[in-house]
Order: structure tokens, then sequence, then C-alpha cells
């Protein structure tokens, strides 16, 4: 047998950081866990594209209550299209930051002590915020000239929490819900053939829920080109049926015609199987698809000796869906879906593929350290692994449907999910948000079940019965495969009012009425939907509420129920109990428990917001997972405490413990099923060591010392090498040790980490709850002796270096490698060419106008803009103008600069007609325009003024004037410009980067 040590571990880089919390420890056989790149998204083929619109954005704070610091955004949706200069291509957003999707701007702010934030975890937003609750998002992008006539869709895979969507100066829609994805058909408004300005306004002042949500554009969005006959969003849905060496896979198929006339259309789905062999095909008959309409189209096909997916064997098939319209193709788009059974058995409890898996479950929300909402699909896996680790084989994605690729990962990675929506409600918009998850979801095979709520307390009322009737209604509709059930409030009334709508009875807490319940209808399957509640600060073993910590012994929930311990002997003591999910696999922001602030976090989680376990951790992973565990704590540096009593705890699954001080035996004991050891100790410095027995034999020992002060710090990564897609993550920990190559459990130095290479940091962490430094950042204190760096591959290829440093302590680094990979689908970054050169070469524009409250059309005030791209050569000046034709600013398309010369400081050149004419000062330009049409936009209709030359007190002129004659010309529409032959006022510019 083979002992790995964890110093192994560390050289191998095979560590995880759960590894790395556990003191000297050695264990039979630790696993590495998988190293599971996420996955390209593959829907791809002829007639569609669907490509990532992640990169290349800008940000800029707007305001929520002061219309001039918010662009002069008026709410006014009187007009559709001219949404104002912020929608062009000419508005100057040089002063915008630049950021890549997911973005969540909440956690870039700095924490606020007002007891209202306590639920968004002291961020400041809402409406007592306004300057930090709206946020404004750019993005320019091309479409080449060969999309005309193709259908183009925009899809937000969500974003928090109110989103008004502007494309090219047109309003498109509104989104409210910050969890729910979105989709807007832009055919009319996109340009193909030119570049796009898409403009979005994130309003993040409302809530969903009582918890930390983040804001903005948290999650993908993508942008879609499909054929005008094409596959409805969302619109396949494998699911099979399994018997004995065979499965009839049922395939949905919903198609719309977005053409011209009527088109003779067939669906072709071809079955892969994970090998990526065809294993079956059926094709339809042609059906006619009428103009604007939709066809659901329903086949089968019969897979042989089907391979099913588990836990333990994650098999994923794809179907291929081909359109046919008129003969050609004209959509091909993939569904991954996997062949497995799911049942719940009242006496059994829930049986995949026809075997009894306990639900070991946590519940989880979705923020993580470093990046708040904003998760990259690797921080999905490591999450997912992580919980996995723990032995947990399922999550609830409370109370929110999830981002889709923690499905991805739980597919890939082989964990259940409960799917929650956000709301129980039967409202249009609650059953409309109900809808897009399940159909969104429903081919994922970890998705088992779907609920419909959380602590509703209507749901235990007739009307609760009636709407999760209707909600109901839309699950079978859309899918009909899976049960549903909801998390009550309690246990109380199960299988009453609402309940008795939901497939299986969920309960939360309330453990005593799931007996009874169970006891009442033997016949109804009953499922733990949340329990425990437990709180503990990683490495912490003492309470202080004024820092905010609690110690990490189980026994501390908030609920004064069950603990890790109680829950899990409860549970496994009844085979009907389905099984549960514990509140929660991870810590997170908002909600913070069991003290405000100084906390700014829930203390929860059995592993904390970086992913470093707490000491229960080690209780569900003794019980949850076959391999050997012996875990011992606290921690042996208690200075000042010398000869007062500390608890000894010992989560383990050998058959035997016994515990010595400093080599003295302070007895051994039995380790029962589902619980843990303790000893009280008389505090001497140090060492206290487990040696753990199993059939009479020692075959573990858990060690904790009296370690030195801080001297070194080590480092490792989670991964050996990632992908240079400008997207994927690994996780850089830090431990702080002793000159022995002790960990140090009590060390809080600061650590300061660097990237060379292909990479960056992209936040940071250390699991304190307390903490009140920013996640955003290269620097981070130690907590319990760790912090970590999230640190994120550019699109180059090569090897990334992480140094992690600390005053007075021997630094570390560590070189993983960014392997060349093929990006997935993706919209190109626009950016303006900047010329470079002597003299005047380069970007200018005006110095900004006034704005000015006009008329309809969008609700911005304002006038047009303009760039100048200037290339001097000697004394020749060519570039071009853009707004430098039409009225109001002209159209975008760059015009040539004509005559251009420089003499001294003067300039002269024309553009479309237009003459201008100025001089240089010093690092401006002074420009006039004579000819052409006049510059401006257009502003707010000005009053008419009064006609020069004699006139009567009351009316117009005796002369009879004509008011459209040269008097009035010019003068009619006030604002910024106006129309006429007016010569304008001279323009300034100044030098810009965009
Ligand atoms: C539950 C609730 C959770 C969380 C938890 C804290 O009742 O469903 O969202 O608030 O309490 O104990």
């Amino acid at each position: 047998m083979k002992n790995v040590t964890r110093r192994d571990l560390f050289k191998t880089s095979l560590a995880v950081p759960a590894v790395v919390v556990a003191a000297t420890e050695t264990a039979i056989g630790q696993e590495a866990q998988p190293q599971t790149a996420p996955p390209a998204t593959a829907i791809q083929g002829p007639g569609r594209e669907r490509l990532l619109l992640d990169f290349g954005w800008r940000f800029h704070f707007g305001h929520a209550t002061d219309m001039a610091q918010d662009f002069n955004f008026r709410g006014n949706f009187s007009k559709s299209g001219n949404f104002g200069p912020l929608g062009t291509l000419l508005f100057d957003d040089g002063d915008w930051k630049a950021v890549d999707l997911p973005h969540d701007w909440a956690i870039e702010l700095p924490f606020q002590n007002d007891p209202a934030l306590s639920s968004k975890g002291f961020y400041p937003l809402g409406r007592a915020y306004p300057a930090t609750s709206i946020g404004w998002y750019r993005r320019i992008f091309e479409l080449p000239a060969s999309d005309a006539g193709k259908r183009i869709t925009l899809e937000f895979d969500a974003a928090y929490r109110e989103a008004t969507v502007i494309l090219n100066g047109f309003y498109i829609g509104r989104h409210i819900g910050g969890y729910d994805p979105f989709t807007f058909d832009v055919t009319d408004f996109a340009s193909p053939g030119a570049r796009n300005v898409l403009l979005v306004r994130v309003d993040a002042t409302q809530s969903d829920g009582w918890f930390y949500e983040g804001a903005g554009i948290y999650r993908h969005v993508w942008l879609v080109k499909t054929n005008p006959i094409h596959v409805k969003q969302w619109g396949t849905f494998a699911h099979a049926q399994v018997r004995p060496g065979e499965a009839t896979v049922r395939i949905r198929t919903e198609v719309e015609n977005h053409g011209k006339g009527a088109r003779s259309t067939r669906v072709t789905s071809t079955i892969l199987d994970p090998a990526g062999k065809t294993v079956g095909k059926a094709a339809t008959l042609p059906a006619s698809l009428v103009e604007g309409g939709e066809h659901v189209y329903e086949q089968q096909v019969v897979v042989k000796a089907p391979a099913l997916w588990s836990l333990e064997r994650r098999n994923l098939y794809k179907l291929v869906t081909e359109i046919q319209a008129d003969g050609a193709v004209t959509d091909r788009c993939e569904t991954p879906f996997g062949i497995r059974t799911c049942a719940f058995d009242p006496e059994k409890g829930f049986l995949l593929n026809g075997k009894s898996v306990k639900l070991k479950g946590t519940c989880n929300h979705q923020d993580h350290a470093g990046v708040g909402a904003a998760l990259p699909d690797a921080i999905q896996y490591l999450r997912v692994r992580k919980l996995q680790e723990m032995g947990c084989n399922s999550l609830r994605t409370s109370h929110n449907p999830p981002t889709p690729e923690l499905l991805n990962a739980a597919d890939d990675l082989g964990m259940l999910v409960f799917d929650e929506t956000r709301m129980m409600s039967s409202s249009p918009e609650g059953l409309s948000q109900y809808e897009n998850l399940v159909r969104r979801d429903r081919n994922h095979p970890s998705v088992f079940m779907w609920s419909m709520g959380n602590e509703e307390g209507t749901a235990a009322t007739a009307r609760g019965f009636q709407i999760l009737t209707a909600m109901k209604a839309v699950s079978t509709r859309h899918d009909g495969t899976r049960p549903v059930s909801i998390a009550p409030l309690g246990g109380n009334n199960m299988g009453k009012f609402g309940f008795a709508a939901c497939d299986v009875q969920g309960y939360n807490y309330a453990d005593p009425a799931a007996d009874a319940f169970h006891k009442a209808n033997p016949k109804v399957p009953v499922m733990g939907t949340e329990q425990v509640s437990a709180v503990a600060t990683r490495g912490i073993y003492a309470m202080d509420p004024q820092r905010g910590y609690v110690g990490s012994y189980d026994p501390y929930t908030t609920t004064g129920r069950a603990s890790c311990e109680g829950w899990w002997s409860f549970c496994n003591a009844r085979p009907w109990l389905t099984g549960g999910f514990i509140w929660t696999g991870f810590d997170y922001r908002g909600e913070p428990s069991p003290y405000g602030w100084p906390n700014i976090n829930s203390q929860y989680g059995i592993i904390d917001t970086c992913g470093f376990p707490k000491d229960s951790f080690f209780y569900f992973q003794a019980w949850w997972t076959p391999k050997p565990v012996l875990h011992l704590f606290p921690h042996w540096n208690w200075p000042g405490l010398e000869g007062q009593e500390i608890a000894v705890w010992v989560h383990s699954n050998l058959e035997r413990v016994e515990l010595f001080l400093n080599g003295q035996s302070l007895g051994a004991k039995d380790m029962k099923p589902d619980s843990h050891l303790a000893w009280n100790v008389k505090y001497t410095p140090g060492a206290i060591e487990a040696r753990g027995y199993k059939d009479g034999k020692q075959v573990m020992t858990a060690r904790r010392e009296t370690t030195g002060p801080a001297a070194k710090l080590v480092l490792t990564a989670d991964r050996k090498e990632i992908s240079a897609d400008g997207e994927d993550v690994a996780m850089f920990a830090v431990e702080v040790q002793d000159a022995q190559g002790r960990y140090m459990p009590i060390a809080g130095n600061q650590v300061n980490f660097r990237v060379s290479g292909q990479g960056k940091v992209i936040g940071v962490g250390n699991g304190d709850p307390a903490d009140h430094e920013s996640d955003k950042g290269s620097s981070r204190k130690a907590f319990s002796g760790l912090c970590m760096a999230l640190v994120q591959s550019s699109k180059a290829a090569g090897n990334l270096t992480v140094e992690a440093s600390s005053p007075g302590l021997t630094p570390a680094s560590v070189t993983i490698s960014a392997k060349a990979v093929k990006l997935r689908p993706q919209v190109a970054v626009w950016e303006r060419e900047v010329p470079a050169g002597a003299g005047i070469t380069g970007l200018w524009r005006p110095a900004p106008m006034a704005a000015a409250a006009g008329r309809g059309g969008g609700g911005f005030g304002g006038g047009g803009n303009q760039v100048f791209s200037f290339r001097q050569n000697g004394n020749a000046l060519s570039g071009t103008v853009e707004g430098g034709g039409g009225r109001g600013g002209g159209g975008d398309t760059p015009i040539a600069i004509e005559d251009g010369k420089l003499d001294g400081a003067n300039i002269s050149f024309s553009a479309a007609g237009v003459v201008y004419t100025g001089t240089l000062k010093g690092d401006a330009i002074e420009l006039q325009r004579t000819g052409g049409a006049a510059m401006g936009g257009r502003g707010g209709r000005g009053a008419p003024p009064e006609p020069a030359g004699p006139r009567p007190a009351i009316g117009p002129p005796p002369d009879g004037s004509d008011p459209s004659s040269a008097a009035f010309i010019g003068l009619g529409r006030g604002g910024a410009g106006g129309r006429g032959a007016q010569t304008p006022a001279p323009i300034v510019l100044h030098r810009a980067n965009r």
C-alpha cells in the first residue's frame, strides 16, 4: 500500500486546494480529480452560426435618478429609432472601461456598512445608491454583407436585473428578471455589410432574491444567425424510454418559417453515440410549413445496447437535427442528451437507471470568490469537482435558473441537478420564466426534477394549488418526463394544498414532519429540499461576534435544527427518504450569517467562497465517499491557552482512532457510522496526532503541530494546463508555511500575485467572511493560512507563471501552460483604427456638445458627433471624416478628406462638400465648417423667433411675411445644431483613443 503524502501532491500539481487545507494527513490512493476543460458549445452547422459575443465590450456607469449622469436617457419610448448619440458609431466611449463578459460590476464596488444592504453583501446597489446601480454596455460589431437575408438573433443567457437593448439606435426591447434568459430577433434592425452598435442599459436597482445576485451582463451573450427556416430556440428535445437491451429515443423538433411563402419542410434526426458513431437515424415526411408558421415534428429512433448516462459514466449522445426545405438543407444543429431513467420509489428513494441512489445534495447560490456572479465556465467545473470531492452527488440551483454551463459541468462530471425557477408564479411572467427553464434545460441528463419555487407561503393555500397546477402543466407540456416539486416553508401541510400538485413531497428542515408524513402516506416519495443551515468559519474554532467568526465545529445551525451529522444520520437511517440538499455547499455573499456587519457573506457553506473546505467537508467525505478519511482538528497553535481544555475532533470512516498528545496516548475510540469522535485535550504546545485503524491495522495518521512563525509561501495550481482561449481559468492557491514546511493555520500575511506570460489575475479571495478588501486586484491577505488568485488565459498559447510573494516570506512560483486551442466561434472585436505617425496624425474628436432634450425617438437628447482620422505627411493631410455628410451629423460611413493641407498652424481640407479651415492651438485644433449641410443633431423644437421689423403688438407683421421665408430658416429647431445655412460655431478637436 503506497501512502501518498501531501507534499507529493504538491509536487505533482495534482493537489486541489481541498487537499491543501487538510493538515499533514496521509491518505491511501488519493485520486486526482478529472481535469475537464469546458466544452465548446457545438450548436453550429450549415445555415446556422452561434457566435459568442463576450469579448470587447465597453462599460460605463449611468445613474438611476440623475438624467444628466445617465447619458440623458429619459426612459421615453415614444419612437422606435434614433436612440441618440450613445447608440451610434460616432459616440466617443473612450472613457468607458473595456470589459469582457461575463461581467459583474457589483463585486468591483466598495463595501458600505448600511444594514439595508445586508442581503446584497453590503455592495451599494438599490434605490439609495443610484450612482452604482445602472450600467451601460456598448459593443460594436461588423456583419458581413452575406448575412443579408438571414435571421439575426441576440441571445442573452441573463443579465441582472432589468435590461434595455438598443441596436443601431433602435429600441429593441426590455427584459426584467435577473436569471431568465432572453432573446431578441433583431433582423430588421441589424445592418449586414456594416458596423452595428449594440447598447445595453442594465438596471440593478431592484432585487430578485435575498442574497448576493451581482449586477450587469454576468452570463454569456450570443449572436445567432440562421436561415429563415430554422429550428426554434430550444426547439429540439430528445428523451429516451429504456428497455432491456435498447432505448427508444423520442425526438421533438420545432421548426419556424420566417421566410416568404409556404415551404415543404422535413426533418432528419441522426443520433451519434458517445464515440461519435451514428447509431440511429430518422427522417420525417415533408410537411408544408406556411409563411410565419411553426411546425412540431415527432420522431422515434431505437438505439440498441445504449450506453446509459450515470454518475460514474457520463455517456452523452448527440442529436443532429437537419432541416430541409424544398430539398435544400436550411439548418443543422446539435443537441447533447443522455439516455437514462430516473424514478422515485416511496420505499427505495431515488432510482437512477433502476439503482437506488441516495441524494447527497447541497443547495448553492451562484457567486464565487474573485468573480462574483460572473463565473467563467471553468469555475462551474471547479465548483462541481469540489462538491464531488466531498462526495456530493446532487445539487439544487437555489433559488433560480442556473447558468447553462453549470448544467454542462453537471452532465460532464456526473452531478444530479434539482433545477429551480426563481419564483412560484402562474402570472404570464412567472410561467414564461418557468417555461424558459424547462425548454432550455430539458435535454440535460443531469436534471432529474423541476423545482417550482422555494418557501412560498402561498403554496400552503388553495391558491397555491391553482398556481402550482398551472406551472406543472407547463413542464408537462414541454417535458413531461420529469417530476416536479417545490421547497416548502418547513414541513407543515405536506401533501396538501399546493403540495398536492407535486410528484415528490419536499420539506425544508422539518425532519420530524417528514417522518410523520411518511408514516401517514407511505406511498408518496419524500425528499429533503433544504437541510441543516450550519454556520462555520474556515480555520476558526471560537465564536467571535466582533470579528464575525463562528467556531468550525459542527453543531452551530441558525435554524436550531439538525447539524451536518444530525441531518445525515437521520437521512441515512431512512431508506425511504430520497436524500436531501444541505444549505449550502459553498459560502455565498449576502445574507451575512450568523452575524451582520462585519460579515459580508454567509457562513453556511461546507466550502468557503474560494473553494477551500471547512472541517465539515471531511465529515461528508468520510460518510459519502468510499475513500479512507482521517481528518483531525483544530490546529495546534493556541499560545496563551496552555493548560486549558480544547475540543479535539476527528472526522473519519476508519474503524477506530487513537489520539496522541506529544506522543502520549489519550485513548482510542471506536467510530460509529455517520458520527465523529471527540476528546477534550489540555493544551500543551507540540503535536496532536490521530492514528486510524482498519481491520486492526493502523492505516492512516493525521497530525497537527504547533508551528513556528510564517516563513514561506507554497503555491499550487488546480490545473497543469489550460486552454489559450481567453476564457479558461486556473485557481492558484497559496498556503503559508513555517520554516519547517508546516501549514501555518493562523497566518494572515498579505500575499501579492504577479502573472507573467499568457494570462492575468481576474480575482482574488481568501474565504474570510468579514474581509473588506476587494476581490478585484492582485493582492490578498491570507486567511487561516490560505488565499487564492483566479488566473485567466489570454488567446495566445504559451507558459503562464504565477508568482506569490509576501514581505518577509520566501516567495513561490508555479508555471502552467496555456495550450493552443481552436477558439469557439465568436464575434470579432471591432476597434476603430488609430492612425500612428507624425504631426497631427491620429484620431480627433470635437469637444462634447451640450445635450438637449430632443423630442421623441428614444429618450436621449443631444446632438451628433464626428470622428476625424488624420494622416499628416509633411504639408499634406489625408484621412477620413465620420459623421461628415448629411444633416444631423450625417451618416457614419468614413468620407475621404480632400485637398488637405497644413501650412504652419493653418489647416484646411474638405469632405463631402464641407470645407474645413482652422488652426492648431496647442493640443487642440479649432475648425470652422462652411458649405454642405449643417452639422449638429436634431435637438428639441425651439420657439420660433420673432421676425425683425415693425409689427403690431399682437400677431404677425402686416406685410404677410411667410414664416417659411429665409428669415426663419435655420432658426426653427433649437437644440444643438439646427437646420439651415447658418454658419455653425467652430468646433474644437481633441485627440481621442477610440
Ligand atoms: C432558508 C432559505 C434559504 C436561506 C436559509 C438560511 O429558509 O430557503 O434561502 O435563507 O433559510 O438558513
